[in-house]
């Protein structure tokens, strides 16, 4: 490839350019086709099909990075992009719309219509989706005598017009299929028969308004309910979970479809990190096909991150990670994308005759062995005559769902052995392509390098520095206080304690609430004699409050609705009282959301008085809303300038609400023994090349980050428990969000992704907002790259899915039946050294491989020579390629590690 770079001349580039944009701007991605559905599957233009979805939420995402996130999904095996509308972003303000940036829908439906893509999307408007509020702007909760999701009119109207917004932009931009666009299904509500029962009759109500306003729209393509087990006739309802093998819609009509396989989870701050093993998600998406499925989309194939503050909660960490195949910084996870390409690579070895047949044959092969068999005309001729195998179009699942055994069994008078919760794959109901359990993808280890910010603004002042014992200061970062309490006229003062959303309109985390009160001589003697200390009370409150009394912290509460008692110190005399509430993501999920609010609820009192209990609900409060800082802007480009930074030196004490400003770096660079020059840098640069980059937050406490005005997200550096975390993972059984966890006794994140496209090559501003005070001078800028690549593949493994090919009249071909290891690095990289190779009986995982009792001696050379300077390249698992046999009538594995640099050689090292 390198050598070919020469040959992209400025016009050949200016040519492709224009062709990519006509296909992403054009009308057309399609021929005009139709869409409609029959009890086994989605019709598409005439044909049934089996798809495959990648759930993809574009605002999880910057624009620049949607086109590598959408061609990876192709390369992965997906025909569809899958997304939620999130009404909060789009109408921010009632009203105003905002289809721009991150929120522009319609450029991402079309750069996945020009990728030669599907497309379903899900409306909503509710979304849940771990997003703020699940999607309800906050403003819906103000509309006089509204009730959400439920047949309320005001609801019912406001939900209409987003509905119709969205569905009359995407007819306005010809994104339909009919109209050649990608969209082949949509989706209105979400999950609402969880929570139905809840509304009694007004829920059934609803749910039939909602299909027939869906349906009168006349989007021209199939709606989709998802958990609506009465979603009317003209909707198909869909499953979400885990598992959706045994799944049937509410009526024969209907296809099977899956909109939500759950392929990891997502995570709270203070919690461990969930893993879906991939030899379980290929199971759950082999047994979804295996018996009767269609339509399978990965709820996340790419999860992103939750920028600025639209996470939901309460406490939703910022990373949306989701253990999906694609991380959440856009590099693949391996080997679940790997695996799981060639799964649907034998998925797709069997659509024809999944197609062809109405319903599968069923037969059962052991106690908890069972067979599906998909082939044409099959009208219940006898299974066991072994001719059919020769007629077109004949292909079979195998399935051991004994989570502990793996089982031998004979299928049309073959045997074959399946491992323990796999199924196995046969494109042509004889020759297994693929199996769920044994993975050859190879594996990728994720790190992260640090980068120092450096200078590209040298000497701007230049100072002649004494050395005192070897230790200069490096002033690095400016600081200003953020003040507690009132900060503005922008006040109001009331009697009582007010709703924390109904003052703050979610325009910020952050509600200061500000009283006074006198304390008696008394009242002090009282605590004194009898040893009691006065303290807050609140019946219940979320997500995090803040206690000061005369500008002190006293103490914080962190919690979902939960019973507060605090214990304060007061002074004889007047004492102001603040209390300051915040929000950490408002409630994405449940029924009555817009009664559900935040800040306090019931009564709020102190204790330990002399004269009983007061009562601080009859008090006057000051009501401020947000922060100064966050007010002024002062972590954007334009207004960080006109405000007061002072410099902050590494000794100073962490400080509670506090912002910080990564803006001038002075190294001290020595020129003799005596003599230093200070350079003087502002801002920082981006690191060079291509990797994802990272701000490393692990010094600092709670708090908000941006990056040339950018909202990074909400970062906290709070721990996961110590114990809970598995140490071997086994895939075997029903998989649960608690299963397979990691990172126990370590902060939750504290890794914060900066997209590549929010950095400039050098003056890049970062500003901080912390809470409860933290180190800035340890913050780092990261870079994250696949430097270990592992694989461990063996003789007894099936040949590589690409040896395949569906012929023309139907049948299943299979060319060649070596197995075979792929590597690959991330793009951009190289195979810069095989650290380990061994051909034979490699014990061991990866990064911990050792040599086993047989040995072939040339592995090295033969891996290295396959290898060695290259993106990607593949070993067959023969004695031939390794010059004999190294041991006789033994299985032989190749096991192989990798570390792949970067290309250029530039960027990491040079820091
Ligand atoms: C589902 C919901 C999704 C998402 C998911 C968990 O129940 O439909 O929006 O919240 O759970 O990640």
């Amino acid at each position: 490839m390198e050598s070919q770079r020469g040959w992209i001349t400025l016009p050949w580039l200016i040519l492709c350019l224009n062709i990519h944009l006509a296909m992403v701007f054009s009308a057309q991605f399609f021929k005009p086709f139709n869409v409609s559905y029959d009890h086994r599957a989605l019709i598409i233009d005439g044909e049934r099909r089996m798809l495959i979805s990648a759930g993809i939420h574009y605002p999880r995402a910057t624009p620049e990075m949607w086109p590598d996130l959408i061609e990876k999904s192709k390369e992965g095996g997906a025909d569809v992009i899958q997304t939620y509308v999130f009404w909060n972003a789009h109408e921010p303000v009632r009203g105003q719309y905002n289809f721009d940036g991150r929120y522009d829908l319609v450029k991402f439906v079309k750069l996945v219509g020009s990728r030669g893509l599907y497309f379903h999307l899900r409306i909503g408007p509710y979304v849940c989706a771990e997003w703020n509020f699940g999607g309800f702007p906050v403003w819906l909760r103000d509309i006089p005598g509204i009730e959400f999701r439920t047949d309320n009119a005001p609801f019912k109207e406001e939900m209409q017009r987003f509905v119709k917004k969205v569905v009359d932009l995407m007819r306005e931009e010809m994104l339909f299929s009919w109209q050649g666009g990608p969209i082949i299904m949509l989706q209105i509500e979400n999950e609402y028969g969880n929570i139905e029962s809840s509304f009694g009759q007004r829920g059934k109500e609803y749910v039939k308004w909602a299909a027939k306003m869906a349906l009168g729209l006349r989007a021209g393509v199939p709606w989709v309910m998802c958990r609506q087990t009465d979603a009317p006739d003209e909707v198909i309802d869909a499953c979400n979970g885990y598992y959706c093998d045994g799944y049937r819609p509410n009526s024969h009509k209907k296809p099977t479809l899956w909109t939500e396989n759950w392929d990891g989870w997502y995570t709270s701050w203070g919690e461990r990190l969930p893993h879906r093993p991939v030899e379980d998600l290929a199971f759950a998406v082999a047994r979804f096909y295996q018996r009767g499925g269609s339509f399978q989309n990965y709820y996340m194939y790419f999860g992103g991150t939750n920028f600025g503050r639209t996470s939901g909660g309460p406490f939703y960490i910022t990373s949306y990670d989701y253990d999906a195949p694609i991380d959440e910084y856009g590099l693949l996870s391996e080997p679940k994308w790997g695996h799981l390409k060639d799964l649907h690579a034998a998925i797709k070895l069997c659509e024809p005759a999944l197609v062809a047949a109405d319903s599968p044959q069923y037969l059962k092969l052991g106690p908890k062995q069972e067979a599906h068999l998909y082939r044409e005309n099959a009208h219940g001729e006898d299974l066991n005559f072994s001719s059919y195998r020769s007629k077109s179009r004949c292909s079979a699942f195998l399935a051991n769902i004994d989570e502990h055994r793996s089982a031998s069994v004979t299928f049309l008078g073959q045997k074959y052995n399946l491992p323990p919760w796999s199924v196995s794959i046969l494109p042509d109901c004889r020759n297994t392509v693929f199996n769920t359990a044994k993975v050859g993808a190879q594996t990728s280890i994720k790190s992260v390098d640090s980068v120092l910010p450096l200078s590209s603004d040298i000497s701007l002042s230049e100072e002649v520095v004494t050395q005192n014992n070897g230790v200069y200061s490096t002033r690095s970062w400016t600081t200003i206080k953020e003040p507690i309490g009132v900060w503005s006229e922008n006040n109001f003062t009331v009697q009582g304690i007010l709703e924390h959303l109904n003052v703050t309109k979610d325009y910020s985390d952050y509600l200061w609430y500000i009283t006074r009160l006198y304390v008696s001589d008394d009242d002090i003697s009282f605590w004194e004699e009898n040893n009691i200390r006065p303290a807050v009370r609140i019946d219940s409150m979320r997500d995090l409050l803040r206690v000061f009394v005369n500008g002190q912290l006293e103490g914080s509460v962190r919690g979902h609705w939960v019973k507060v008692s605090l214990p304060v110190q007061f002074v004889k005399g007047y004492n102001d009282l603040v209390f300051l509430s915040q929000t950490v993501g408002l409630q994405n999920y449940g029924a009555f959301l817009e009664k559900d609010g935040a800040g306090f609820r019931g009564q709020i009192k102190l204790t330990g008085f002399r004269n009983g209990d007061i009562d601080l609900s009859k008090f006057l409060w000051t009501y401020q809303v947000g922060l100064k800082g966050e007010f002024l802007k002062i972590y954007t480009v334009e207004e960080n300038g006109n405000a007061e930074w002072t410099d902050l030196t590494p000794d100073t004490d962490p400080s509670i609400l506090t912002w910080y400003k990564m803006s001038y770096i002075y190294v001290s660079l020595p020129t003799n023994a005596l003599v230093f020059f200070t350079i003087m840098q502002t801002y920082f640069d981006a690191p060079d090349g291509a990797e994802p980059v990272a701000v490393d937050l692990a010094s600092m406490g709670k708090g908000q980050a941006w990056v040339n005005g950018h909202h990074i997200g909400r970062y906290w550096t709070l721990v996961a428990p110590k114990d809970g975390c598995q140490n071997v993972c086994d895939y075997r059984g029903a998989y649960n969000s608690d299963k397979c966890t990691t990172n126990c006794g370590k902060p939750t994140q504290t890794l914060y992704h900066i997209p590549r496209a929010w950095l400039n090559d050098s003056n890049n501003l970062l500003v901080l907002f912390e809470e409860t005070g933290g180190n800035p001078f340890e913050i780092s800028i990261k870079l994250r790259a696949s430097r270990y690549i592992c694989a461990q593949v063996s003789e007894s493994h099936y040949p590589p899915v690409h040896k395949w090919s569906n012929g023309d009249d139907g049948r299943v071909l299979i060319n060649d039946l070596t197995p075979e290891m792929q590597l690959r690095c991330q793009d951009g990289y190289k195979i810069s050294s095989i650290e380990f190779a061994s051909y034979g009986t490699p014990q061991g995982s990866c990064q911990k491989f050792s040599i086993g009792k047989c040995h072939a001696s040339n592995s090295l050379s033969v891996v290295s020579e396959a290898c060695l300077g290259r993106n990607s390249c593949s070993v067959e698992i023969s004695n031939l390629v390794f010059g004999g046999d190294p041991c006789r009538r033994i299985i032989k594995t190749l096991a192989v590690e990798a570390i792949c640099s970067s290309s250029s050689n530039v960027g990491y090292a040079q820091f």
